[in-house]
């Protein structure tokens, strides 16, 4: 439509350039303003099919009534309906989220693996002797009126891969097996929200795990260009916004190298922050500190000028006194919490990154009141120098708050182990 009244505009006459036009008579604008008219009209009613829609009602008019609505009533119940879909649709990804976690958290890498399972190019290909090829097996599809009457498989999910990945690479194999614990969570959740379309999973390492299982098949030139990694939805979940906050150790155990692994530490990690994330950093030893007071008690952009600023008064940190870290740990959950209640920032990735050479306080009674069950703010802790006297210590409190535990003995470590 718009182009439409471009077209018109422009071959108007008179319209044509810049300069002094000479005086138009009026009768010649009546005559303008009233071509353009008919012509607006004529093109109107030739691509809305008001016309068609008025004989269509013609057609029904005697059978129809009219019926009084509440309006608001009807927002009401809309909203609701829409409310307890989107939820729905929530709790069937958290339950894939947990059981996706879970796997991972049993599964121990093995490089040689061995593993037939379903990809969804080579299912039920055969080769000259007629038996099915490697990776190909018998895969029985149906066609089903909820996928779009595609031939689907609604017990398994399978297993697509882009022309460029290996798929007998041993970070494949592994991730493939340990993500079959997915399968019995696709159809639980399929049978108890019917209106669940299609459900997934993108690995890092390039394959995509595709419920309900279907035939994929390759381009014109057998490419295999759908890459899960480079989806937005994939891009958005990958780097999605954090809330931070760093609690570093400078009691008087952290002097020399350890302060210098553990500042090289906090370094790094901010340097995998974004515009996108906010952080704050708590240093401790009889004291909690926040080492920018200005910020005290709240979580600040991770941008550019942030990262820089604290990344200076990190570098004056000195280590002295005695370690008491539950106080720090308090204000990080404290900090959390509100930023969370709040609505702001990243919600729903909230993390505490917890950097120390040793911890002996009893924590559960923090962890207790601050973060169970629910579990809402992760704890990663890194154990800074080559002691091991705490590590069972740290790494419980890692593994007690889905996070990850990780020991940092050199310099040379920080950047490969972060
Ligand atoms: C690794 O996989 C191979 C081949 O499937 C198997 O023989 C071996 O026992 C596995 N190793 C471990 C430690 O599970
Ligand atoms: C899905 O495929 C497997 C393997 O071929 C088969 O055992 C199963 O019956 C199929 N499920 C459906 C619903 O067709």
């Amino acid at each position: 439509m718009w182009g439409s009244w471009a077209l018109l505009y422009i071959l108007l006459p008179g319209c044509t350039g810049p300069g002094a036009p000479a005086p138009i008579p009026p009768d010649t604008v009546k005559f303008w303003a009233d071509t353009l008219g008919s012509e607006v009209y004529s093109i109107i009613t030739k691509y809305s099919g008001s016309l068609l829609l008025q004989k269509k009602y013609k057609d029904v008019e005697p059978t129809l009534s009219i019926e009084e609505v509440d309006g608001l009533e009807l927002v009401k119940k809309f909203s609701e309906e829409m409310e307890s879909m989107l939820r729905r649709k929530v709790e069937a990804v958290e339950r894939l989220v947990e059981a996706a976690e879970e796997a991972d958290l049993n599964h121990e890498f093995n490089e040689s693996m061995e593993f037939e399972y379903y990809n969804s190019v080579r299912i039920n290909e055969k080769d000259e002797d007629d038996n099915y090829v490697d990776l190909g097996n018998e895969f029985i599809l149906e066609t089903n009126e909820h996928f779009n009457n595609l031939m689907v498989n609604t017990t398994l999910s399978n297993i697509q891969l882009p022309t460029n990945v290996y798929n007998k690479d041993p970070d494949i194999l592994n991730g493939v097996y340990m993500s079959e614990a997915l399968n019995p969570v696709f159809v639980e959740n399929f049978q108890r929200d019917p209106t669940l379309t299609w459900q997934y999973f993108g690995s890092s390492t390039g394959f995509f795990r595709l419920y309900p299982g279907i035939k994929w098949t390759p381009d014109e030139n057998g490419v295999i260009s759908f890459d899960c990694r480079n989806r937005g939805w994939y891009i958005q979940a990958a780097t999605s916004p954090k809330d931070i906050v760093i609690v570093v150790d400078i009691s008087g155990s952290m002097k020399g190298l350890r302060m210098t692994i553990a500042k090289h530490t906090i370094n790094t990690l901010l340097d995998t922050l974004g515009e996108n994330d906010f952080v704050n950093i708590i240093a401790y030893n009889d004291y909690v500190h926040y080492i920018e007071p200005c910020f005290k008690g709240i979580l600040v952009q991770a941008d550019r000028d942030n990262r820089e600023h604290f990344k200076q008064l990190v570098d004056e940190l000195q280590a002295k006194g005695v370690g008491t870290v539950n106080k720090a740990l308090i204000e990080a959950f404290k900090i959390l919490k509100e930023f969370r209640e709040a609505g702001q920032g990243g919600l729903c990735n909230q993390a505490i990154m917890l950097i120390t050479d040793g911890a002996v306080e009893d924590y559960e009674p923090v962890f207790e009141k601050y973060n169970w069950p629910e579990k809402r703010v992760r704890m990663f802790t890194y154990l800074i120098g080559r002691e091991v006297t705490f590590a069972e210590n740290v790494k419980w409190i890692a593994c007690s708050n889905k996070g990850y535990y990780t020991q940092i003995s050199t310099l040379a470590d920080v950047q490969e182990k972060m």
